[in-house]
């Protein structure tokens, strides 16, 4: 068993490592899409000099703060999966960690979480104030979309796929999907809830996006229609399963390592899976969540393997 660094932030020494991955090739996959997507980072964001300077700041500010940059690791391990070549899709998978940090700065704000704490440093309201934080946020979502559709760096891709997955990637963003499960986990607090309605909040609010990172990557590489739906199934399972996970480490995890606050949902009685079913039904249900989600892989060969090792990964993580 090899050892693979975290995926996200600095690659500090073993003993921050996570024994994760089985094979080195994976290992290696997963250290080298995280160094191609900090790169990518940093050659799509304006840098924080260009007039304003404080937005650009704001928005450097949570981007380089770290991250496991497991969405866009996902679009490039989707796209490969279906015989296609991440480094042609990666401004898309840049384009979705701006997306998922701008749903971190919005989701952390004192109107909604009301966090101090995000990958390891002050949140972004604390550092730059609330207004600038909002407007870092909508910015990141703007710049993605920039990037998404100015296709430069996705030469290979077919302009039509750009279209779909651009499409693809705002219909999970929006009411009807990231934006209404906040809405419903913000109008839940402190309130009893079904657990189908528990179901709706984590698929909408979390699930939606990773779903759509997986499609996206199998669009823009030209999946065909019995693939793309093995791997919606496949983004819809660990979806659900990263999101319960994330309530346990709220309630199990190392503040330290997992550089956010915990105990946050306990203080807003936030509507959780270990508040309805308890912390071991929680991770009994995101286990199966993932072996399912494997099991829908079935069709593909080992180019998808990427794809399965981070599917253990969303259980197995403690940061
Ligand atoms: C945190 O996501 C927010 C959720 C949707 C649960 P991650 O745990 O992927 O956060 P980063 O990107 O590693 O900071
Ligand atoms: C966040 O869910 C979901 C989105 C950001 C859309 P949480 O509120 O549980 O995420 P953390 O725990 O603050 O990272
Ligand atoms: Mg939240
Ligand atoms: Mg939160
Ligand atoms: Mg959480």
């Amino acid at each position: 068993m090899l050892v693979f660094c975290e995926i996200s932030g600095t690659i500090r020494n073993l003993n921050n490592c996570l024994i994760l991955l089985s094979s080195l090739s994976a290992s290696q996959y997963l250290l080298e899409g995280k160094k191609l997507i900090d790169e990518g980072i940093v050659s799509l964001l304006p840098q924080g000099k260009v007039y304003p300077e404080s937005i650009h700041e704001a928005m450097s500010y949570s981007l380089l703060a770290g991250g496991k940059r497991l969405r866009p690791i996902l679009v490039m391990a989707a796209s490969e999966a279906v015989g296609g070549d991440r480094h042609s899709v990666l401004p898309f998978a840049v384009a979705a960690e701006m997306i998922h940090t701008y749903t971190l700065i919005h989701d952390d704000l004192p109107a909604l979480d009301n966090d101090d704490l995000r990958r390891g440093k002050p949140t972004n309201h604390k550092v730059f104030g609330e207004a600038i934080a909002i407007l870092a946020g909508d910015a990141l979502l703007t710049q993605a979309f920039i990037i998404m559709t100015r296709a430069v760096g996705m030469e290979n891709i077919q302009p039509d796929c750009i279209l779909k997955a651009t499409h693809e990637m705002a219909c999970a963003l929006g009411s009807t999907g990231m934006i209404g499960g906040q809405v419903v986990d913000l109008e839940s607090e402190g309130k009893p809830i079904t657990k189908e309605t528990l179901e709706y909040i984590h698929i909408y609010k979390t699930g939606f996006l990773i779903r759509a990172c997986i499609r996206c990557g199998g669009i823009l590489s030209q999946a065909n229609a019995s693939q793309l739906s093995s791997l919606s199934r496949f983004g819809a399972h660990i979806g659900l399963a990263f999101q319960i996970i994330d309530d346990v480490l709220d309630v199990t995890g190392d503040q330290e390592r997992l550089g956010k606050d915990i105990g946050s949902d306990l203080t807003k009685d936030k509507a959780t899976y270990p508040a309805l079913y308890g912390l071991e039904e929680s991770k009994r249900k995101a286990e199966e969540l993932v072996g399912d989600g494997i099991d829908c892989l079935k069709e593909f060969d080992g180019r998808a393997d990427p794809l399965r090792e981070i599917a253990r990964f969303f259980v197995q993580r403690t940061f």
